[in-house]
């Protein structure tokens, strides 16, 4: 576990890394493609996650990285002691396009465990932390998911074309149907953290990875959410997987709908 100053000052960490992206302006040359279609990094992604690295290992010496881009102590070693999850952007192409919806998603891990979450959106202001056993907040408010289901409120979803034909499109219209409508915001750990303070009702997705997700599954869980795979299992944190977060109503009603699909 860690005490809440060594949280505060991860939370400082996270929020001035955040802050960054205010001033950030992408120069040609500046963006590149990673594998698969439409997969880009940017200067600024390996920058930020190169500082968070840095700043990371002071707070807590000896821990291991899970990070999504390729920079110095990104080992994508998960196992005994702490292990940061680290998305430096996430919503890439959000950013690229100056939609301002991305943010700064880091979780932290403990002995294969998710004990901690931070999710910084700086372009609203909002800022999602939770520590296991502590509760969920944003802004230092606690939060909590919504009582209802599908049927009351919104289902995001991600679709990522280097994932293309991951079979999300076959399930979009019944999602559609059964809630109040759906959205595809364009970063996952957003989207996550909204369920736990009440804006989205659900999210799926067919393939994503731990960075994306590990931060938000101890948002969404301390806010009295679920989270796990589309087969009812845990999600995986040395790889990535299929994931249906939501409010339990949700989560119950979208096991149904993807079981019957099949
Ligand atoms: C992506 C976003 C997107 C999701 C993709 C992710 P990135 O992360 O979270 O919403 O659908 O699966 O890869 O590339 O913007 O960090
Ligand atoms: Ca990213």
């Amino acid at each position: 576990m860690i005490d809440t100053a060594t949280a505060k000052k991860i939370e400082e960490i996270v929020r001035d890394a955040g802050k960054t992206l205010l001033s950030a302006h992408l120069e040609t040359g500046e963006v590149h493609q990673k594998d698969g279609p439409a997969n880009f990094v940017t200067d600024y992604d390996v920058k930020i996650q190169a500082r968070l690295i840095r700043e990371l290992s002071r707070v807590l010496p000896g821990c291991s990285f899970f990070g999504e881009e390729d920079t110095a102590g990104n080992e994508h070693r998960v196992g005994e002691g702490y292990t940061f999850f680290i998305d430096p952007i996430d919503g890439t192409t959000n950013f690229m396009f100056d939609y301002k919806n991305s943010c700064v998603s880091v979780g932290l891990g403990e002995n294969g465990s998710m004990i901690a979450g931070w999710v910084y959106n700086p372009y609203t202001g909002q800022f999602w932390s939770a520590v296991r056993g502590s509760g969920a907040t944003l802004n230092g408010r606690r939060i909590s998911v919504n009582p209802g289901g599908l049927e009351d409120g919104i289902c995001a979803f991600g679709a990522a074309r280097y994932n293309e034909g991951d079979g999300i499109f076959n399930v979009l219209p019944k999602l559609f149907s059964r809630s109040l409508s759906v959205r595809c915001g364009g970063s996952a750990a957003i989207d996550l953290s909204r369920i736990a303070s009440g804006s989205n009702a659900a999210y799926v997705e067919m393939l994503i990875q731990p960075y994306d997700y590990a931060a938000g599954s101890v948002i969404i869980e301390e806010a009295g959410g679920v989270i796990g795979q589309m087969d009812g299992s845990p999600i995986t944190l040395d790889r990535g997987c299929p994931i249906v977060a939501g409010t339990p109503k949700a989560v119950a009603e979208i096991l149904e709908i993807i079981k019957a699909e099949k």
